[in-house]
């Protein structure tokens, strides 16, 4: 049925508006979420920072619900620190992190308590990066251009993480964003990238599931690209590509020091809900003396 609506849909090219508004309609006229959410603004949010707007709510889960949108942070938050640990590694042991694509903060705002590391996010929605200022003193924000260089210097971060950021863009902006979160993270520093997997393919139409399923990166809704209207699925055989020789692929949590690039791959079993992670979640790692150029990822683009 969903997979029938969406084609429909994109048919009609009604997509965007037409899923909005309705949407919109659906929590206006729910006085449950509308009583539900004025609580958890009256109440304030657990870890004593200011709660965002369910408009805010809306643009980056797609859903209006505050209280769900902040505990699905901090599951993304906890995820993270899982994932970082089963590979030995401590989010506190870092010096310099970034969150690419942060939005209002729904992630960034777990790692308020940390001592030791300075902690970054970037988004291209000017009016996010706003809120984070405002609200998230212990950040450093900034704007970045939608498709162009940050103006972090080379080698800077020891981990860059993207949640939800790659599920949404164009298949050249990823080319080219992965380039540049490359370029950006030190050589032995982590890049944490989320993924639609096969378990969120109930919204593709019959021909982009065969797609899917030969391999193919499917991104459906392309020219909103940036926002939830826009969803890229990639096939684990596609990533398994990407990694392309001499790299290696391998589950999580078994990298091997060995490798040039390791890319681990989740299953959907241990996933935290409410994110596109659900389905697979894969990091690169960079090693300074084997060059992975854009051309050798782009080829598997
Ligand atoms: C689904 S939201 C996820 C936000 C955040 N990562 C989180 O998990 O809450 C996608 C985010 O990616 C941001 N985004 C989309 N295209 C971007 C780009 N080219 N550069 C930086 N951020 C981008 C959007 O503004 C939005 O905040």
């Amino acid at each position: 049925m969903k997979r029938m609506i969406n084609t429909v849909l994109d048919r009609l090219q009604l997509g965007a508006s037409a899923r909005n508004g309705l949407n919109y309609l659906k929590y206006i006229s729910s006085p449950k979420l509308l009583r539900r959410n004025a609580r958890f603004r009256r109440n304030g949010a657990p870890d004593g920072l200011p709660v965002q707007t369910p408009g805010q709510a809306y643009l980056i889960c797609g859903q209006y619900d505050l209280e769900a949108m902040y505990y699905n942070g901090r599951k993304g938050a906890e995820w993270i620190i899982d994932l970082l640990e089963k590979n030995g590694l401590d989010m506190d042991g870092f010096n310099d992190i970034l969150d690419f694509g942060c939005g209002c903060g729904r992630v960034l705002r777990f790692w308020k308590n940390l001592t030791h590391t300075r902690v970054y996010g970037t988004d291209y929605n000017p009016s996010l990066i706003k809120w984070c200022e405002n609200n998230l003193p212990f950040a450093r924000v900034s704007v970045n251009g939608a498709c162009s260089r940050t103006d972090y210097s080379d080698n800077f971060f020891d981990l860059v993480y993207a949640i939800s950021v790659f599920t949404h863009l164009s298949m050249e902006m990823q080319s080219f964003w992965l380039d540049e979160l490359i370029r950006i993270t030190k050589p032995g520093g982590y890049i944490i990238l989320t993924v639609h997997g096969v378990s969120r393919t109930s919204a593709l139409s019959e021909e982009q599931l065969k797609q899917f399923r030969n391999g193919e990166l499917v991104v459906r809704g392309e020219k909103y690209f940036g926002t939830n209207i826009c969803g890229a699925y990639h096939p684990r055989h596609y990533l398994e590509r990407l990694a392309g020789p001499p790299c290696s692929t391998q589950r999580f949590p078994s990298p091997s020091v060995s490798s040039p690039l390791i890319m681990g791959l989740r299953g959907s079993g241990s996933k935290p809900s409410g994110f596109s992670s659900d389905a697979i979640a894969f990091a690169l790692r960079i090693f300074r003396s084997i060059s992975i150029s854009s051309s050798v990822l782009a080829a598997g683009w």
